[in-house]
């Protein structure tokens, strides 16, 4: 077996240094039941990312379903895919790391063309970018002539291009509810996009596209977790009708931040959403008892501290995101309309 040691060799005179993120890490992570020995295991490699991210100027960027040693290890900037992609068109640093799923780095490489956008390993899926492509746009507004087109942000640079404006979990409502038409086209979760008709009494068109981590949440499970009458129940736009017609609030990860912000010591939530913004509640917000979903999204579970300390360290043209410029000029276009909301 490969130690830490072997990998980072710390010299003697930083030895203090490591000390003190050890304890950085333990203040934090000790409230998700990491041991100390478990932050000495990582802190070689924070303190060693920390240190690359600030000689070389990268800002490191993290969606909230990463786990809690990057968000709380590495990242400076955390949040929803809303707040992310405003973040990134204010940062002043050229290069930003993207941890989350490939799309996201996509969304920010189409807002900041001029910078250099780069993820700890290509390849992190998505069931929902991937269900879809700029060609099924075009066949869908062919069928419906005239009818605005939004898509999901959970989408590659070729859907968006084809798209009047793009939305994120957290202003899909409100831009659903802007927008004039009583007929809209969106696309690709057919989850949220049912939600979305239940919710502002308009016509939907969808999609059949689907998130494989809020999609598999049954009422069975759901069931389960609910189990005591107390407990408050906010459930992510991406999970099935069924599920959103059971709980108490329904929205994006953005609202269910706010939601906790406003609740009182003792209160027992069930975000149904993934486990990892589950664990970066816990620790934001100790007096708050929060339910595990246990949702994993796999594809963002697979960046880990070693993958992006090789991204940042000796970057390939493999982590970088390069786009065609018309695909992303008429893909800026969507996701331009969609910082307005
Ligand atoms: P948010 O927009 O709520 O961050 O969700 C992103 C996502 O991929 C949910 O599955």
């Amino acid at each position: 077996m490969v130690t830490v040691e072997e990998v980072i060799i710390i010299p003697s005179q930083d030895q203090e240094k490591l000390k003190e993120e050890v304890d950085r890490l333990y203040a934090k992570l000790a409230k998700l039941g990491w041991t100390k020995e478990a932050c000495e295991s990582i802190a070689p490699f924070t303190l060693r990312i920390n240190t690359i991210k600030k000689e070389k100027g990268i800002k490191i960027f993290a969606h909230s379903y990463q786990t809690a040693d990057i968000i709380f290890g590495v990242a400076d900037i955390v949040g929803d895919s809303l707040g992310l992609a405003k973040k990134a068109t204010e940062v002043e640093e050229d290069t930003i790391l993207l941890c989350g799923v490939d799309f996201m780095a996509e969304t920010m490489k189409i807002l900041n063309p001029e910078k250099t956008v780069f993820v700890p390993e290509p390849g992190r899926d998505c069931t929902l970018a991937d269900s879809i492509t700029g060609e099924d746009v075009k066949r869908l507004k062919k069928e419906h002539p005239g009818v605005p087109v939004i898509c999901y942000v959970n989408t590659n640079a070729g859907v968006k291009a084809e798209s009047d404006i793009c939305c994120t979990s957290a202003n899909a409502r409100r831009i659903v509810e802007q927008l004039e038409a009583e007929t809209i086209i969106f696309v690709p979760d057919e989850n949220m996009g049912k939600n979305l008709a239940e919710l502002t009494g308009k016509n939907i068109i969808t999609f059949p596209g689907y998130c494989r981590t809020h999609h598999a949440l049954s009422e069975k499970r759901f069931n389960t977790l609910q189990d005591d009458a107390a407990i408050k129940t906010f459930a992510h736009l991406e999970c099935k009708p069924e599920i959103i017609q059971k709980v108490d609030f329904a929205g994006g990860t953005g609202d269910m931040h706010r939601f906790v912000k406003k609740a009182k010591p003792g209160e027992k939530v069930l975000f149904l959403t993934e486990q990892g913004f589950v664990d970066r509640m816990k620790i934001e917000f100790p007096d708050i008892e929060f339910v595990d979903s246990n949702m994993i999204c796999i594809s963002m579970k697979r960046n880990d501290l070693p993958t992006i300390l090789k991204a940042i360290e000796n970057p390939t043209s493999e982590n970088i995101i390069e786009l065609d410029e018309k695909v992303r000029k008429k893909a800026f276009k969507a996701v331009n309309n969609m910082l307005k909301y």
